[in-house]
């Protein structure tokens, strides 16, 4: 991870070109993200949503594969008395999809929900906790992370 710049409830992240990079932001939000907490995470394909996730189920002690949910659109992991659900809409094709598979019954307080696409589950998703963005340029990918600022986004340059 490189330079940060903080406004108000977001910060921004300069991610060195390496997926380890991608994998110790992931750590770190690991450590703030409360249980209860959803998560959209927004970027183009391949920008490393899905990598995000692993690096923070990695810190959370999950040793297995993390594979893309792009099928079976969630993946559900529990680790201890964790919940945690990686949700990827990319194939849903209309929000109420999320309806037949009971979605609600994801979101509670002792669940963490990451979810790539959550644009395409508008209407029955839940409103973001945190939202975060990673930007590919030429510069390389920068993170986006919006959340409530009681939250202590800065602590994530450490
Ligand atoms: N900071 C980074 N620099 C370079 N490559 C990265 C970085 N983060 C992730 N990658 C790579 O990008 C590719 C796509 O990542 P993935 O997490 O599957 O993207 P998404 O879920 O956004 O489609 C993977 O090969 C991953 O290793
Ligand atoms: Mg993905």
């Amino acid at each position: 991870m490189g330079g940060i710049t903080q406004v108000s409830q977001e910060v921004l992240i300069t991610l060195a070109d390496n997926e380890a990079a991608t994998v110790a932001l992931g750590a770190k939000l690991a450590e703030r993200l409360p249980m209860g907490a959803v998560v959209f995470l927004h970027g183009q394909l391949g920008a490393g949503k899905t990598t995000l996730v692993r690096g923070c189920l990695r810190a959370f002690g999950f040793e297995g594969a993390v594979k893309s949910p792009t099928y079976t659109l969630v993946e559900p992991y529990k680790l201890g008395h964790k919940e945690i659900y990686h949700f990827d809409l990319y194939r849903l094709s209309e929000p109420e999809e999320l309806e037949f598979m009971g979605v609600r019954d994801y979101f509670h307080a002792n669940a963490l929900c990451f979810i790539e696409w959550p644009e395409r589950g508008e209407g029955i998703l839940p409103t973001a906790d945190v939202e975060i963005t990673i930007e590919v340029g030429p510069e390389g990918r920068v993170a986006r992370i919006s959340g409530p600022a009681t939250h202590n986004w800065e602590c994530m340059s450490d």
